[in-house]
């Protein structure tokens, strides 16, 4: 942990005020050493080494207006607002007056045999030793001269099983030209595609959706920086499968370089009993005109339950000057949450609270972010200045705000998530719809949007891009299995069985394809064909209980009840918790054309479980429990289940609740009749 530790306490230096005159070996040595070294070593991201003194000597002057300035080390937050921060990384007022009056008495250097010893080693992993490390398959050699390269990598990590991390500890290969890092995690395999479809290592571009930060956290590294372990039963999960998506900010040097970074992983032993969630501050809609030198983004939000803040990570590009955010108690108090003055891209930290402290529900989050981008700004990366608007790559801008919050319990965390998710989707959309505006030729944003909006269930904006991605990639099965499933859902079905069959063109053992086609071909009325295509899918995919739901119910409508009998079983064993196929089967298990193959007992139990499943407000569901107990001759619970059916009924179904009304009265019929008189 790099914990910086104050010189005072176990050092003294000569101090300037002795007259004597301070020296390289007395004092200057370990400070450099313990606040600089990290970087300013042989082989560090820095340009000079700060631990033998012929390195240092030249550098002299330099040193005292940098430690004066405070430009070194580098330490963006602004101070007594917001933090205290793990490693905070500022020197002291009398650290900088030891280092300027050691310059102005020339850098002399002492006795160099009392000179303090080398710094720990830091070849190696800082946290202990990894229980898995994962380091990119192949060196990636980075051109000597040009502008900064944003270069991504995915490696798989092999789990066998669900792993709890709660380090994860970043070495960058080859510290001189490694900026910065951020790893994601992708469950899905878009990142190894694009990685893939590069014949380099890696490649360069935009970051799948799929690929994000560990459910509540952010995993950065910069230059120097251990992150430090996390609290106790607050590691997150990694599941089997998974790929690290490595992000690499790279800087060439001068000379042709290679880098070959790694990961190490350090696991816990269980779940986490704590569980954060990171709240995201932001606009998406940022269009800052070229000149303007104030412009704003501004964001707020307020917090549905009590919840511990433990981290904050803003980010920013180029344009940014200033970072700002802070929180509003619900009694009007203010609380500073973190301030940056001089904005750099290139020294962004997500940093950790020394001390977790608690908003209560119903305190404001509010982040405000300035934007310079007319020529005064030295870091504008467009002479003369241009429009820019909301990109993930650097020529872009972005402004966030990431809060780490934790929840005080699992049900608050849930209100949180279910609370907060939604504006931040409904804000994602709004900035890849900016990014597809400026280029509408980027098809995996168009996959990416279209997702979010069947998220929201506006399938139609989802079929628009689909349209888009299969305009970009004609020969992809999979753009048009999600176009051809687009216009499914949106009842077009012959459009969709167009598509659907063009997948299953270009990958006939397209399973999902398969499916989707049965379901638009039974729809059209062609049981038939689409009991050939459920079959198939089946075939592919065996234990897919989608698919052999579906077969099962094409098999009843075509008048095979005993296959049908067979898949519903087969569709249970697959899937344990879905309603419908427990409902099926037990109303084949009453109706069955021969009366053998009845089964009253076993309807009885497969329709509680389907109500159970559905929480008894199915009115379909609850109809076949009734009939069940009716058949059973359980005929009280069979009138029970009929009136609670018929009051779920919605409103407009007359037609469903005659029939039920029906069977009701015939249940309440046999009561009677069954009566000892
Ligand atoms: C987190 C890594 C890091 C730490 C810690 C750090 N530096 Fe640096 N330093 C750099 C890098 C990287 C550069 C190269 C310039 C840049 O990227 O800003 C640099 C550049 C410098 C320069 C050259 C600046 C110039 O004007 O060209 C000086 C002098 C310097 N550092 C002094 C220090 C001193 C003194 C300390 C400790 C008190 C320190 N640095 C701590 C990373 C660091």
């Amino acid at each position: 942990m790099v914990l910086c530790v104050g010189l005072a306490g176990n050092r003294a230096p000569a101090s300037p005020a002795t007259g004597q005159a301070v020296t390289f070996a007395d004092g200057v040595a370990p400070l450099l050493r313990d606040r600089c070294g990290a970087c300013h070593r042989p082989g560090g991201v820095a340009p000079f080494s700060v631990l033998a003194y012929p390195d240092v000597r030249p550098w002299a002057r330099a040193i005292r207006n940098a430690v004066r300035t405070r430009s070194m080390p580098p330490w963006k937050p602004v101070p007594g607002y917001g933090g205290p921060f793990v490693g905070e990384q500022r020197l002291s007022d009398a650290e900088i007056d030891l280092i300027a009056a050691w310059v102005d008495a020339g850098a002399p250097e002492g006795d160099r045999a009392a000179a303090a010893p080398p710094p720990v080693d830091y070849g190696g992993w800082r946290l202990g030793e990894p229980d898995l490390v994962v380091e990119m398959q192949a060196p990636y050699a980075l051109q000597a001269e040009g502008i900064d390269v944003l270069r991504k990598f995915a490696l798989p990590v092999p789990v066998g099983k669900r792993r709890y991390v709660r380090a994860v500890e970043f070495q960058p290969g080859n510290p001189r030209v490694v900026h910065h890092a951020n790893m994601k995690i992708d469950p899905t395999p878009a990142s190894r595609q694009l990685d893939a479809a590069d014949p380099e290592p890696g490649y360069e571009g935009v970051t799948p959706f799929s690929a994000r930060f560990p459910f509540g956290w952010f995993l950065g590294w910069t230059p120097g920086q251990v992150r430090p372990p996390a609290a106790e039963g607050m590691a997150w999960t990694l599941d089997p499968g998974s790929d690290l998506l490595l992000e690499l900010h790279l800087t060439p040097s001068g000379e042709p370089e290679t880098v070959q970074s790694r990961i190490g992983f350090f696991f816990a032993a269980g779940p986490p009993d704590r569980i954060p969630f990171t709240i995201r501050l932001g606009k998406q809609d940022l269009d800052i005109p070229p000149g303007v030198d104030e412009y704003r983004s501004e964001d707020r939000y307020v917090l549905p339950v009590d919840v511990e803040v433990h981290g904050i990570q803003p980010h920013a590009h180029y344009l940014a000057r200033r970072v700002r955010g802070h929180a509003t108690l619900p009694d009007g108090t203010r609380r500073p949450l973190i301030a940056i003055d001089d904005w750099d891209f290139h020294w962004q930290d997500s940093y950790r609270y020394a001390e977790p402290f608690v908003l209560p529900r119903g305190t404001e989050l509010a982040m405000e972010f300035v934007y310079d981008n007319s020529i005064a700004n030295p870091a504008n990366p467009h002479a003369p200045p241009r429009r820019v608007t909301w990109g993930q790559l650097s020529a872009n801008e972005m402004g966030d705000l990431w809060i780490q919050v934790v929840p005080r319990n699992a049900a608050d965390l849930d209100l949180l998530v279910r609370d907060r998710r939604p504006i931040e989707l409904a804000e994602d959309i709004v900035g890849f719809e900016m990014v597809l505006a400026a280029d509408p030729n980027q098809r995996m944003v168009h996959d990416d949007v279209a997702l979010l909006y069947t998220q929201f269930g506006r399938v139609p904006e989802a079929v628009r891009h689909y349209r888009e991605s299969v305009r970009l990639a004609p020969d992809s099965s999979a753009a048009a299995y999600n176009l051809g499933t687009g216009l499914l859902q949106l009842g077009e079905l012959g459009e969709a069985i167009v598509e659907l069959e063009r997948a299953l063109r270009l990958d006939p053992a397209y399973a999902l394809a398969h499916n989707n086609l049965g379901a638009a071909l039974k729809l059209r009325g062609d049981l038939l064909r689409a009991t050939v295509h459920y079959r198939e899918a089946v075939r592919l995919r065996p234990g897919d209980g989608e698919a052999l739901y579906n077969l099962a119910n094409a098999l009843m409508a075509s008048g095979a009840p005993d296959e049908a009998m067979t898949l519903y079983g087969r569709a249970i064993a697959a899937r344990p918790d879905a309603a419908e196929p427990h409902a099926e089967l037990a109303l084949l298990l009453l109706i069955h054309p021969d009366p053998a193959r009845r089964d009253a007992a076993r309807a009885v139990r497969l329709a509680e479980r389907a109500a159970e499943l559905t929480g008894r407000v199915q009115p379909g569901v609850l109809d076949v429990l009734a009939g069940a107990y009716a058949a059973a001759g359980a005929l009280d619970r069979a009138v029970a289940a009929a009136e609670a059916a018929l009051e779920h009924v919605p409103r407009g179904r007359d037609d469903v609740a005659a029939a039920i009304r029906a069977r009701l009265e015939g249940y309440r019929r046999e009561r009677a009749a069954a009566r000892p008189r």
